[in-house]
């Protein structure tokens, strides 16, 4: 069962499964260790002792480390015969090669026992199950096949998940374009994936207000020759018009049988594009595969937020960005978690909305955006101190710096100084976290707005200005990560010669992360920014060509320039300047 939290906008709880594995004993952030314990499969490992050990180990000896975890953590169709065939320096990404598998039947089907985590939860397990089967069904009957690419307009949802897991479920790839985006940033993201099908909704509640999804989709697909159909949910009761293209996807859904045979995919497979903005140009279509992700997504969630078997996942991001593929759709259910999905905004109804979600679903980890915490500290602590936060274990923030004074605020507040607050860094591109204070230093005092230490396999490096790899600390450089790892992104879709030029020829064998950062005395990262014209607003990122095409197009508009400013919610602003003939 999902369930909803209560107001006009809402929240959904999927409460899946526990995994049938025993719990192990772990402490995050305390003294005792039992490595085996901790990371089962690493129980082979010569010397190694503990996280750091871990972390050393999973570099240095990278294939067996990943190998190890993918034959523990993945539920293959049949094994593969290569860990990795990677050549950065010529963009050539691939992982686990010759196996087989199907990434909604490893979310699924390890999930087939009941858990009711605490209190009023019920797995709805196997209402996404059917859910999904049904609509990979629907999708199938409608023509849509394995290596299609099928674009979701639509808020967090249930349905949403459903979508996505629907098209990993019959090799279909998703692209899933965030339901705030405009008819015209949609249309140009359905015709570079040349989506024949998508899916949507009649309207997203957001904030308490209503917004018209399926009128976008209207006027997009105006402007996108490729699409032939439009699979259309209701999220309200308010009716809408459909034209001949649509298909009223619930009832649609119910006539279809709720066994749908998984597709057996490549490990090599796309399993979803995702577009991002770029310093020039259009938005860039990043490819995920399937098992390299799948395994990371899972494996960051389990340890970086320390996720044990029970727990409540609370990740706020929408599902249209890659935190929310990765921590609130792949990494949580391929652990057979619990994962809310918020579909709402930090201060509707009012600034005690995390906060009164956290004590009613009884969250254990929360991860959200230092935009929210900001907007939320000037709010005041009363709207935190309202409801009770004792469930909570672990913090995250992602997407921006966190400033000192929010992270404090968030520590020494929300989490009541006993949390561990983990201030992670990533991209679209990494798949998954790869700086992040914990679990490789899982004694080190956390640094307030350091990322700090490198995620199992990851390996950083710092450039100068002449390219040359910076050995010491207490320095500042260019973001490289130094090896392949298994959730990058492989490509950009129809576009393999950008994907070289932007991430591996700036510093040929290394990937190159467009950021850059600060390496202490005692080698933790902090990361500076970008290096590139791409602005952080609230934590999305944006490129400033994209919004000078977006000026450019007024006829009385000559040239125009944008670029960021600092601005103390938001963490940058853009600033549009414009000259008119
Ligand atoms: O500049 C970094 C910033 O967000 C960029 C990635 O944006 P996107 O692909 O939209 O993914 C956001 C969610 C993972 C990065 O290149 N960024 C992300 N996390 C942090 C960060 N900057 C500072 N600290 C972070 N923890």
């Amino acid at each position: 069962m999902w369930l909803p939290c209560g107001c006009a906008s809402k929240c959904v709880v999927a409460s899946l499964s526990r995994r049938v594995f025993r719990s192990y004993f772990h402490v995050l952030g305390g003294r005792r260790h039992n490595i085996a314990a901790f990371m089962p499969e690493s129980a082979g490992f010569e010397g190694v002792s503990d996280c750091s050990a871990l972390q050393e180990f999973s570099v240095s000896n990278s294939e067996s480390f990943w190998a190890a975890a993918a034959r523990q953590r993945l539920s293959w169709i049949s094994p593969f015969h290569t860990v990795q065939d990677c050549d950065l320096s010529r963009g050539r990404i691939k992982w686990f090669e010759g196996g087989k598998l199907n990434v909604s039947g490893k979310i699924i089907f390890t999930s087939n026992q009941l858990v009711r985590p605490r209190g009023s939860l019920i797995s709805p397990y196997r209402q996404l199950l059917e859910m999904t089967c049904r609509l990979g069904n629907l999708l199938r009957r409608h023509g849509v096949k394995r290596g299609d690419c099928v674009t979701i307009y639509m808020p967090s949802c249930p349905l949403a998940v459903a979508s996505m897991l629907a098209c990993a479920r019959i090799g279909a790839a998703h692209n899933v374009v965030f339901a705030g985006f405009s008819a015209e940033a949609l249309a140009e993201r359905i015709r570079d994936a040349q989506s024949s099908t998508v899916i949507t909704v009649n309207q997203g509640v957001r904030g308490g207000k209503l917004t018209e999804l399926k009128k976008t989709v209207d006027t997009a697909v105006q402007s996108c020759p490729t699409v032939q159909q439009v699979f259309v949910a209701m999220r309200t009761e308010n009716p809408v018009a459909m034209t001949a293209k649509d298909v009223a996807m619930e009832e649609e859904m119910q006539k279809e049988d709720v066994v749908c045979e998984p597709a057996a995919m490549d490990s090599e497979d796309v399993l979803f594009l995702l577009y991002t903005s770029g310093s020039t140009g259009k938005p860039k279509g990043l490819v995920h595969t399937q098992a390299g992700y799948l395994l990371y997504a899972a494996l960051t969630h389990r340890y970086v937020f320390s996720y044990h078997d029970g727990d409540v996942f609370g990740c706020v991001a929408d599902i249209g960005w890659i935190t929310g593929h990765s921590y609130s759709v792949y990494g949580p259910l391929a652990n057979g978690g619990t994962s809310v999905l918020f579909e709402s905004t930090p201060i509707y109804p009012d600034p005690g909305r995390y906060w009164e979600m956290v004590q009613r679903l009884k969250i254990n980890q929360f991860y959200g955006a230092p935009t929210a915490i900001r907007l939320l500290l000037k709010y005041g602590n009363q709207w935190v101190h309202k409801y009770d936060r004792s469930t909570l274990k672990t913090l995250g923030s992602v997407g921006e710096p966190i400033n000192t004074e929010a992270w404090e605020w968030y520590h020494t507040v929300v989490g009541d100084g006993r949390c561990p607050v983990v201030d992670t860094w990533w991209q679209t591109e990494t798949g998954g976290i790869c700086i992040t204070p914990r679990p490789s230093n899982p004694d080190a005092e956390i640094v307030p707005g350091m990322a700090m230490r490198p995620f199992f396999g990851i390996k950083p490096a710092l450039m100068d200005t002449e390219g040359e790899v910076l050995t010491s600390n207490h320095t500042s450089g260019a973001l490289c990560i130094a090896q392949p790892w298994p959730g990058m992104a492989r490509t950009i879709h129809n576009n393999h010669q950008r994907f070289i030029e932007t991430y591996c020829q700036p510093y040929p064998g290394y990937f190159f992360t467009g950021d850059g950062a600060y390496r202490s005395k005692e080698g933790y990262y902090q990361i500076t920014g970008r290096l590139d014209d791409v602005i952080n607003v609230s934590g999305h990122r944006i490129g400033t060509a994209e919004i000078e095409d977006v000026v450019n197009q007024c006829s009385q508009v000559a040239e125009s320039a944008v670029i960021g400013y600092s601005h103390n919610i938001k963490g940058e602003g853009e600033c549009n300047s414009v000259n008119l003939f």
